[in-house]
């Protein structure tokens, strides 16, 4: 067997960007390594680059053209090579990166990603289509390994929101559910292969609404609480969530179901109702703090976290104001944050844009407040009797780390205890970006 892998060709992948991502590199490998492919992390005895990309902001797409420069002098020394960039900046892009970067040999966009493993053995080509069959139905199911106790599970993908700075409808396309019996069989094969926590993810993920088992169509809070069923599936999670999707059986499985982590992100972008409009949110300020008051009402507990955008254009320092007030009144357990980043092709890309040196002044000014929140969340656990599912062993001897309820990485020493355990511990200490506890019982 040794042999095998030995003499088997070496697939690196980088992966940028988000976590839907993350679980389609997840998928591209497997699809791979249906074709003899194995990971390696080591870029320089690849046979194969694959390099992930990600669109949303400027500065994630240029990070592909500066990587891509770095891979030349490995591409001359051996031209076998093979280079691949996927995902959304390959999307957006498509024959534009190997006119730009002739070292490139495939280019293959985030709903083609089945036709892969065809077009490596081709050698060269470009294929950015939204072809009419399911990719998932289409990639090599995944060979029976064991996973990671915590793992991703795609069940919605695209956006038909269309925000006025957002590129997402244009690179991973119209919103499309997939069916309940595929997400069923996905996570009790997850399950089969040691997964405990499954996060659902799509860019609109609240809003699937997919083939039930019924035939009927279902809605978010009805496939949570069929997931929830799943002997051996002790924690459910998803992202991303838009506002309005947030339906009521959807706040309900807050209340209700246990298995239903108390953690949820869910981006409000701005609290100034004109830029929303702007920003073709379709929704307002107050409509955002009704709804969190909803929320907390079933889950009082609830952590909540959202993304922000500074700087986007016509924003005032009145609007950026509103941002701050609004802030102040949700409280959140942590935020991501950004400088507007004007992308071609969307709405918002001609707008007058924001003087930089103001929108770096109000993001500084953001930031500060989110993180004396995302502070004043984490030292609240010290104290608290929380679960702890544990990832991997930590950097000390005896110790390992995991994740709390809340997402919080805690650090617990526990020489008996294995990767996979879910287990009852009590938090002792605050640091910067994780938590330390000690185990009940
Ligand atoms: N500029 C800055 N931030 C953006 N985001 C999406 N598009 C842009 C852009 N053009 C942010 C939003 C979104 C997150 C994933 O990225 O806050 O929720
Ligand atoms: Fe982009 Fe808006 Fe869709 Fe989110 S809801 S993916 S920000 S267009």
């Amino acid at each position: 067997m040794t042999q095998t892998v030995a003499g088997a060709k070496k697939l690196f992948i980088k992966t940028y960007g988000c976590q839907m991502n993350v679980y389609d590199s997840q998928r591209m490998a497997e699809a791979m390594g249906a074709e003899g492919y194995v990971l390696t992390e080591d870029q320089s005895e690849a046979d194969m680059v694959l390099l992930n990309t990600c669109h949303i902001r400027e500065k994630a797409a240029e990070k592909l053209y500066s990587d891509l420069g770095r891979l030349k002098p490995l591409k001359a020394e051996r031209p076998d090579l093979k280079i691949g960039v996927a995902g959304c900046v390959a999307q957006a892009e498509g024959e534009e990166i190997q006119r730009r970067m002739p070292i490139v040999d495939l280019v293959v966009g985030p709903q083609a990603y089945h036709r892969l493993p065809a077009m490596v053995k081709k050698g060269r080509g470009v294929d950015t289509e939204f072809p009419a069959e399911d990719k998932f139905e289409h990639l090599p199911k995944s060979p029976a390994t064991r996973r990671a106790p915590a793992a991703f599970l795609t069940v919605q993908e695209g956006c038909d929101k269309f925000c006025a700075f957002c590129v997402v409808p244009y690179t991973r396309g119209a919103e499309v559910s997939r069916p309940v019996s595929r997400i069923l069989a996905e996570a009790t094969d997850l399950v089969s292969r040691g997964v405990r926590e499954i996060t659902l993810l799509g860019q609109n993920v609240n809003g699937w609404h997919g083939l039930g088992t019924d035939g009927a169509e279902w809605g978010f809070g009805r496939l949570i609480r069929l997931l929830a069923e799943v002997d051996g599936l002790d924690r459910i999670r998803y992202t991303t969530s838009h506002p309005n999707d947030m339906a009521d059986d959807l706040i309900e499985a807050h209340r209700h179901e246990p298995k239903l982590m108390p953690y949820l992100h869910l981006p409000v972008q701005s609290g100034s109702d004109r830029i929303l409009k702007a920003m073709n949110r379709k929704h307002t300020a107050e409509q955002y703090l009704r709804l969190i008051d909803r929320i907390k009402d079933a889950r009082p507990d609830i952590l909540l976290t959202s993304d922000f955008i500074v700087g986007f254009p016509g924003e005032t320092d009145a609007d950026h104001q509103a941002t701050l007030d609004l802030v102040a009144r949700v409280n959140f357990g942590t935020a991501f944050s950004f400088k507007y980043s004007p992308r071609p092709g969307t709405p918002a890309y001609d707008r007058p844009e924001v003087e930089s040196a103001v929108a770096d002044a109000r993001l500084q000014e953001l930031q500060a407040l989110l993180s004396k929140q995302q502070k004043a969340a984490q030292e609240s656990m010290v104290g608290r009797e929380l679960s702890v599912l544990f990832e991997k062993p930590g950097r000390l001897p005896g110790q390992m780390v995991g994740k709390s309820d809340y997402l919080h990485a805690v650090f617990v020493e526990a020489p008996q205890a294995k990767v996979g355990d879910l287990v009852r511990v009590r938090i002792t200490h605050s640091a910067p970006n994780s938590l330390a506890g000690e185990l009940i019982g």
